[in-house]
C-alpha cells in the first residue's frame, strides 16, 4: 500500500494501535551506489537503533529472560515477576506473554502497561543476540544468512517494515524513550549498508 510518510505520521498521532497497512514505502539503493564509508555511516546509526532498549529488550540472546532496561526503567535488569520466556519464546511453557501482552486493541496510555502491539508478544530468537552486544558483533550476526533468520539485506528491510513490534518501538507509548530516528531512516539506513555490500567496523 502507498502511503507518504506525513500520512502515516498523521495515522501514528491519531491511532493508538497500528496496522499492518502502515508500512512505509522503500526503495533499496542500487548495489554500488553507495561507497563503503557512508555504508559504514549507515551501519553506525543501524546499530544506535538495535542497541537501544526498545530493541535490545527482546533481543537477549540464549537467555530466555526478556530485559527491563532504559532510563524509564532505572536500573537494567531481568523482566520483573521472573518472566521466562522458554524455548517457545513466547512463555507458553509458564506463563505466555500475551496473558499481559495482549493483543487487543486498546489505547497505549498508561504508563508502566504491558507494551500491546496487536501481534503476538515474544523474544526474538537466540542466534539474533543484541543486548550488551558491541557493534562488530551485531554487524556481524546481521549480515549472516544463517544468523539472521536467513534472510537479504532487502528482506531484513521489508521484515521490519511489516513487523507491528517495530511501528512499537518508535511510538511506544508514556514513561518510554522511542527508538532513535524513525522507522523509515532505519530501514533507509540497514538497505543503505546493503548497497554498500554490508561492511562491518573492525574492532
Ligand atoms: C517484543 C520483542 C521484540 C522487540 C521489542 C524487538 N524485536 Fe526484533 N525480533 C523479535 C522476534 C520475535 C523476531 C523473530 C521474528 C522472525 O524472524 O520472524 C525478531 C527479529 C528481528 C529481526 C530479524 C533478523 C534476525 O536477526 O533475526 C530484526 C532485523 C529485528 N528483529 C529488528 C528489531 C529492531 C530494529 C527492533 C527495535 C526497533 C526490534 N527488533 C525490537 C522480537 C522483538
Ligand atoms: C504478568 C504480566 C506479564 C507477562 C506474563 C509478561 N510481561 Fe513483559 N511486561 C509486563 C509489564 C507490566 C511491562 C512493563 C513494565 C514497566 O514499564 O514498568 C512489561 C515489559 C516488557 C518488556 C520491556 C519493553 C520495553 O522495552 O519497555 C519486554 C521486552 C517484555 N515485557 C517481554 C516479555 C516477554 C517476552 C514475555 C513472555 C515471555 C513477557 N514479557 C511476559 C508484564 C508482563
Amino acid at each position: 500500500m502507498k502511503t507518504t510518510w506525513l500520512a502515516l505520521c498523521m495515522a501514528f498521532t491519531s491511532t493508538p494501535l497500528l496496522a499492518a497497512d502502515d508500512s512505509v514505502e522503500i526503495n533499496a539503493p542500487a548495489p554500488g551506489s553507495v561507497s563503503e564509508e557512508q555504508g559504514l555511516t549507515a551501519w553506525s546509526r543501524v546499530f544506535e537503533v538495535a542497541s537501544h532498549p526498545r530493541c535490545a529488550n527482546c533481543h537477549t540472546g540464549e537467555s530466555d529472560r526478556p530485559m527491563w532496561s532504559g532510563p524509564s526503567y532505572g536500573k537494567a535488569r531481568p523482566h520483573g515477576m521472573n518472566i521466562r520466556a522458554g524455548a517457545s519464546r513466547m512463555g507458553v511453557e509458564t506463563v505466555a506473554c500475551q496473558t499481559c501482552h495482549s493483543t487487543s486493541e486498546h489505547a497505549q496510555d498508561t504508563a508502566h502497561a504491558a507494551p500491546r502491539v496487536g501481534m503476538a508478544w515474544r523474544l526474538a530468537p537466540p542466534e539474533a543476540h543484541w543486548f550488551n552486544r558491541s557493534s562488530v558483533e551485531i554487524c556481524e550476526q546481521l549480515r549472516d544468512p544463517a544468523t539472521n533468520g536467513d534472510r537479504t539485506v532487502q528482506q531484513l528491510a521489508e521484515h521490519l517494515n511489516h513487523d507491528l513490534i517495530l511501528h512499537w518501538a518508535w511510538h511506544p507509548g508514556p514513561g518510554r524513550e522511542p527508538a532513535p530516528y524513525s522507522l523509515l531512516e532505519h530501514i533507509n539506513d540497514l538497505l543503505a549498508w546493503g548497497a554498500a555490500g554490508t561492511p562491518c567496523p573492525t574492532k
